[in-house]
């Protein structure tokens, strides 16, 4: 059966519940039982029976379910936020000692929770650049634990190469995770490339419509069973109404994204023609450093994505983003709505880290919702317009 087929209909059981074609949002704390035999029972598997909302809950199971159903994994885990996710399986499966390694262009607060957290508790964290995902042989020591990957990156997109890393890390048993939340489970499978554990920023393109955050995680079952008594000691636990608001968006997640892919390719070419705009970071684009490899590894291309103008003021680069009418300024992506966020110094990032990433004050990350390309594009050109008007 099509993905596009499963993603509708994986999990749903109208017959239990008077026919309703979806999943109630159940409002429960606790599940209570009649007889101890009862209670008992479900108490014998806590993480699928219903006993208390933090280990267990139906809605939220369904979700748990799909997001195990599409990247191709035993088990789901949901969260009440991507960082939710992202902190469980370091924090359960890292121990005071242990070496990580961390792809250099990871999530800001990833990275932050890594050298505060982790390191705090004696973790010792280095970073590899995407060139050295090729072979991380010379990277590895004897206490490597764990690889972190997020490929595509979320800034610049730095693709890295998930085959190459697994096959080391599987054959000395170092288990690696991915951030997925740009491809989406749609266009990249990292656990047929060899990686352990995916992890997804949900308030993405998953839930799709800026109105929740949400966390998911997918993995094996001997992983999960390593995992979830993490998980539930942390607490980071979705609700049953966010969880019905993700089911709603995971089901249009293939009309959604197609769209999205259609919309940031033509506008990225577009861009690439401009003549205010030097250069367009979009892993969809030949002209991409990492295209050959991103062709590889996705069947797909999300919308969100980079460019550097011509270098200019900041009165200009202003003129540019505020003249935007369809484009409102903000941190987050993969909404309906287009974002246009300016990457200027005054974006977070030290300095050196900045030049590594290839930041500077011309660069700007757009979020390409599901308003008419034709209409972006006429927006942006009013934009340009006014940052031309403020360099003469
Ligand atoms: C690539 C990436 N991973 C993880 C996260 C964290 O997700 P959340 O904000 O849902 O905790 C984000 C959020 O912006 C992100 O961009």
């Amino acid at each position: 059966m099509n993905e596009r087929t499963k993603i509708l209909h994986h999990g749903d059981t109208p017959e239990k519940y008077f026919g309703a074609v979806n999943p109630p949002v159940v409002h429960a704390s606790l599940f209570g039982y009649r007889t101890v035999e009862e209670f008992r029972a479900v108490n014998r598997d806590p993480f699928h029976q219903p006993v208390y909302h933090r280990e267990y809950n139906p809605t939220v199971g369904v979700l748990e379910e799909k997001i195990a159903m599409l990247e191709h994994a035993e088990a789901g885990i949901a969260f009440s936020s991507g960082m939710g996710a992202i902190t469980a399986p370091l924090l359960a499966l890292l121990s005071h000692g242990d070496h990580l390694l961390v792809i250099d262009s990871v999530y800001g607060p990833t990275r932050q929770f890594c050298n505060d957290t982790l390191t705090r508790m004696g973790i010792q964290v280095e970073y590899f650049s995407a060139a050295e995902s090729a072979n991380l042989a010379p990277r590895l020591k004897d206490n490597t634990r764990l690889i972190y990957l997020e490929s595509p990156g979320s800034l610049t997109f730095e693709i890295q190469d998930i085959e190459a890393v697994t096959r080391l890390a599987r054959a000395r048993g170092i288990y690696t995770i991915i951030d997925n939340s740009w491809a989406t489970p749609l266009y990249q499978k990292p656990l047929d490339m060899g990686v352990d554990i995916v992890v997804h920023s949900g308030t993405k393109y998953i839930a799709g419509h800026s109105d929740l955050t949400l966390g998911l995680l997918a993995c094996s079952e001997a992983l999960f069973k390593k995992i979830k008594p993490t998980a539930v000691l942390l607490g980071a636990v979705l609700s049953p109404d966010d969880a019905y608001l993700a089911l709603r968006g995971l089901r249009t997640l293939p009309l959604r994204m197609a769209q999205h892919q259609e919309s940031a390719l033509k506008i990225a070419r577009w861009l690439a023609s401009r003549p205010e705009v030097r250069e367009v970071l979009h892993p969809g684009l030949p002209t991409f450093p990492g295209y050959e490899l991103a062709k590889r590894q996705m069947t797909g291309y999300s919308s969100l994505f980079s460019f550097r103008l011509q270098p200019g003021t900041a009165e200009a680069r202003r003129a540019f983003v505020d003249t935007l009418e369809l484009f409102l300024i903000g941190y987050s992506w993969g909404g309906y709505e287009s974002l246009m966020l300016p990457l200027d110094r005054a974006f977070a990032g030290e300095p050196d880290w900045r030049a590594r990433r290839g930041l500077d004050d011309d660069l700007f990350r757009t979020s390409i919702g599901l308003e008419d390309p034709d209409d972006l594009i006429a927006d942006l050109e009013r934009g340009l317009a006014a940052w031309r008007a403020a360099m003469d």
